[in-house]
């Protein structure tokens, strides 16, 4: 009798889905991380990072760039990368030995291709296509809502940030193509994009040797800070707006940097210039004596760490390894969580943050 009630429930916990999906990828357009998280999103189970082959990265480029784009290059790109987030998912269902019936959800952020806070803010990779090729419901475009709502759309990690520091006070900066912060102090969360991170230093390698990114920032580490350049870029007005304020590459771009650059320069000099501009606009935000949890990309150029460590000796400055999350993957899991909270009917914006006028859901789901 015991043994039949307990294979019995064996069967029901198997039959249950317990595990969402997280599908992100950034404003530094390098790739989709995709994560597979438990039941109660507090960890993450697997995952898995899938570069942009180079031709859809360089379409993803263009498509951004105002006047390059038609409306048929714009589904050819939407249903591509629909299908590498597709392909994704079920990449992470097989590592993490789950069938789609264990998944109860994936939320997939899609590609962010065009974003004004408290305007619009567009992500292509369409959710329909990702639930019929995943065979998994799909929840996406969690940004509109907030925007529709008066909102800047974003930063929406600070929810996320906020669960995965639990009962602690601390900071979490995300150090991807743009940086943004989660203050959450005296039981307050504060949030927005401080700047540039990693967006300005990759376009300009890009540009002067033709590589994605400075790896371990090694080539910024060989130029000298232009104090008068630093200044020129630090008097742009973003930095000083209050909250809430969000930002993206449509702003900060080679464009931008090209009416401030001298005539004359090392183009090593321009890349440590830029690196500081990163270090120093997210510094000043950070209040003393806090923890503070680095993650996304950035976490990897050892350089941009170090200045970020020296500019803040109040702060103890780690990763969020140390929160138990993995620094890669902490906007893909975050994404994960959202769509377990719409699932839940629960918000996931937080008005003071992103400025919206209330609460909402986010997303839409595309069931399956
Ligand atoms: N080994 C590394 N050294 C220096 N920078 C790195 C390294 N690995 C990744 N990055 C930086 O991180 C960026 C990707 O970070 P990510 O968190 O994915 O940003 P996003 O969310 O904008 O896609 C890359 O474009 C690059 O600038
Ligand atoms: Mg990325």
């Amino acid at each position: 009798m015991t043994r039949a009630l307990v294979v019995q429930v064996k069967n029901i916990k198997t039959a249950m889905a317990n595990y969402y999906i997280g599908l992100m990828s950034g404003t530094s357009m390098d790739g989709v991380d995709g994560v597979v998280l438990d039941e109660g999103c507090q960890k993450i189970i697997t995952s898995i990072y899938v570069p942009y082959p180079t031709p859809l990265k360089t379409r993803l480029q263009q498509l951004s760039q105002s006047g390059k784009s038609t409306l048929e290059h714009l589904a050819q790109v939407d249903i591509e990368v629909a299908q590498l987030f597709s392909k994704t998912a079920n990449q992470l269902i097989k590592q993490a030995e789950l069938s789609k019936k264990d998944i109860c959800a994936i939320g997939s952020h899609g590609q962010t291709i065009y974003h004004q806070g408290g305007v619009y803010s567009m992500q292509i990779g369409h959710g329909a296509l990702i639930a019929e090729q995943a065979g998994v419901a799909t929840v996406a475009d969690f940004r509109l809502q907030d925007v529709a709502a008066g909102g800047q759309g974003a930063p929406l990690t600070p929810l996320y940030h906020q669960h995965i520091l639990g009962e602690k006070e601390g900071v979490i900066i995300n150090l991807g193509g743009i940086a943004n912060i989660t203050i959450v102090k005296n039981n307050k969360v504060s949030g927005f994009d401080t700047g540039p991170a990693n967006t300005l230093l990759d376009a300009w390698i890009k540009q002067e040797k033709n590589l994605d990114y400075d790896k371990c920032g090694v080539w910024a580490q060989s130029g000298v800070i232009s104090e008068t350049l630093l200044n020129i870029l630090l008097e742009d007005a973003y930095f000083q707006a209050p909250a809430p304020k969000s930002t993206g590459p449509e702003y900060f771009n080679l464009g931008w940097l090209g009416q401030r650059l001298p005539a004359d320069y090392q183009a090593q000099d321009i890349a440590r210039t830029l690196l500081e501009l990163s270090a120093v606009s997210i510094s000043q935000h950070i209040p003393a004596g806090v923890s503070v949890y680095l993650c996304g990309g950035g976490v990897h150029n050892l350089l941009l760490v170090e200045r970020l460590k020296t500019l803040n000796p109040q702060n103890t400055i780690t990763t969020t390894s140390d929160l138990g999350i993995d620094p890669d993957f902490v906007e893909a899991a975050a994404f994960a969580f959202f769509a377990s909270q719409t699932l839940q009917d629960k918000p996931s914006n937080l008005p003071l943050v992103t400025g919206a006028c209330g609460a909402r859901i986010l997303g839409a789901i595309y069931k399956r």
